[in-house]
């Protein structure tokens, strides 16, 4: 069974709470949800496989470690994109790979417009980005898309996550870790997160 995690960090409760805060505007919103995106892949990447390499520096030779796997990030559009400055400003060789998908207001299942995965996906470590974890209808998808690939080596990072999400995605892809800032009560009748932070993807671009 993957991992199943819910930071705890007094960082990333302060910098929720002020996401959650309906009075927050675009500006900080936008920067607050990269800033958590990028604490939580700090801690998430510590699995990341390293290679034994040596450096010489100025003064002599050093035997160190460099990253010796390669990274792709998923964001899933719309709302996935708003953490990935923070992300990638931490992993700057990273490929990314996009996977266009909205929820049916009516039946909130997920309506998939775009996929453009780089070819290396197969055999990377692959970090799909999506701050809502709500039906799971969504994350699910995009988990069956990356698997497609042949992808073995998958993680999930989200903001904001409803039980029923999470119940979701365990069930259906017990083998791909999942982490939270925040792990909420419920869906209302809508499907939106209760209490949650709203529509993350209209928060993040303007768009209500
Ligand atoms: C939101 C969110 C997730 C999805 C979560 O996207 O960013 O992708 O809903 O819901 P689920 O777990 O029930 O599938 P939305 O469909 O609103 O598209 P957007 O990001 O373009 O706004
Ligand atoms: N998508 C969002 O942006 N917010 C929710 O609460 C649920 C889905």
């Amino acid at each position: 069974m993957g991992k199943f995690v819910v930071f705890d960090h007094p960082l990333i409760r302060h910098k929720l709470a002020l996401i959650r805060d309906e009075k927050t505007g675009t500006k900080d919103f936008r920067q607050t949800v990269d800033e958590i995106g990028m604490l939580m892949a700090f801690e998430i990447t510590k699995d990341l496989a390293t290679e034994d390499c040596v450096v010489k520096t100025p003064v002599g030779l050093c035997n160190t470690q460099k990253i010796s796997q390669e990274v792709v990030l998923v964001p899933i559009l719309r709302a996935g994109l708003g953490m990935m400055n923070g992300i990638t400003s931490l992993i700057p060789t990273a490929k990314v790979g996009f996977l266009g998908l909205f929820r049916d207001e009516e039946t909130l299942e997920p309506q998939e417009y775009y996929v453009k995965f780089p070819p290396c996906i197969k055999d990377s470590y692959v970090l799909i980005v999506d701050p809502m974890l709500a039906t799971g209808g969504s994350v699910c998808h995009a988990i069956d898309v990356v698997k497609r690939t042949g992808a073995k080596n998958i993680r999930y990072v989200g903001l904001v996550g409803a039980p029923e999400g999470v119940k979701k995605v365990r069930e259906t892809h017990p083998d791909v870790d999942i982490y939270l800032a925040a792990l909420d009560e419920k869906l209302n009748e809508n499907g939106y997160i209760v209490p949650g932070l709203g529509d993350c993807g209209d928060r993040l671009f303007g768009t209500k």
